[in-house]
């Protein structure tokens, strides 16, 4: 299998890289210039192309030949970051490659998400503060994830609950909808979401899905996972 990481010098795109390398697949990833260090530990174990994410002809380049995709989707700035990294992804990656997608909760596919007061507040904030401060472009995520809801590609869009460090529990477990009691507990391990990610990879029952996933050793995992 091969594989390009579009942002892999991040902090989730290099759990990737890793998880990716240890499953034998070969890797090509996209990471801005600035960035390249990042990903020192691995330059002689995978292809680096720097540039930005949106930059169509980088990603077309970058795409060739690959069976999988794994997006760092990200609202940065304002000059609609995440919907042109996507609409690259889209328009390049070879018919009938997997296209994975990371975004977060705040996401909804169908407007069936229940959300908590304090999730609702954080977006409102968020896209205050991104606004004013012309660093953040929230609703472009959400414009990114709409093109990539009306594909007829592979995809899948990862909804990541909120993140903290630390070493593995495994596979993150999922559900259609954020206000399921399986979700409650609202904490994934960062190096488990990169998990989820590569793993959707090969899951044919993660195609054209928005799971939003939860840590498996969390209490609300625990308590009602089947
Ligand atoms: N953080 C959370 O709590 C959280 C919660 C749920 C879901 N998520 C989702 O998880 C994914 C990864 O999030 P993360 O917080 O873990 O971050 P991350 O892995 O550190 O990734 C951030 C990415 O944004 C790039 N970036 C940073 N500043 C940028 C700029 N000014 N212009 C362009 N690119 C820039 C980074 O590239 P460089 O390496 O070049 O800096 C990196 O690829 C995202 O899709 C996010 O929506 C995050």
């Amino acid at each position: 299998m091969k594989v390009c990481i579009v942002g892999a010098s991040g902090k989730l795109g290099k759990y990737m890289v890793q998880h990716c390398l240890d499953l034998g697949y070969e890797v090509v990833g996209v990471c801005r210039e600035k960035s390249v260090g990042k990903l020192v530990d691995y330059q002689d174990k995978m292809t680096i192309l720097p540039g930005a994410t949106n930059d169509r002809a980088l990603i077309k380049k970058a795409l060739d030949g690959c069976d999988g995709v794994l997006t760092v989707l990200v609202p940065w700035g304002v000059q609609q970051y995440a919907s042109g990294t996507a609409q690259a992804v889209l328009d390049f990656a070879k018919p009938g490659a997997r296209l994975i997608f990371s975004c977060g909760w705040h996401i909804t596919r169908d407007n069936q998400d229940i959300y908590s007061r304090s999730l609702k507040f954080q977006v409102v904030i968020g896209r205050w503060i991104g606004r004013i401060t012309r660093l953040l472009e929230l609703d472009d995520q959400v414009e990114a994830c709409d093109r990539i809801f009306k594909s007829d590609s592979k995809w899948t869009v990862v909804r990541g609950s909120d993140l903290e460090e630390g070493e593995s529990q495994g596979l993150p477990v999922w559900s259609q909808h954020v206000g399921d009691p399986l979700l409650e507990s609202n904490m994934t391990r960062r190096i488990d979401f990169a998990l989820f990610m590569v793993d959707a990879l090969v899951k044919d029952d993660l195609i054209q899905e928005a799971p939003a996933i939860v840590g498996c050793q969390t209490p609300s995992a625990l308590a009602h996972h089947q």
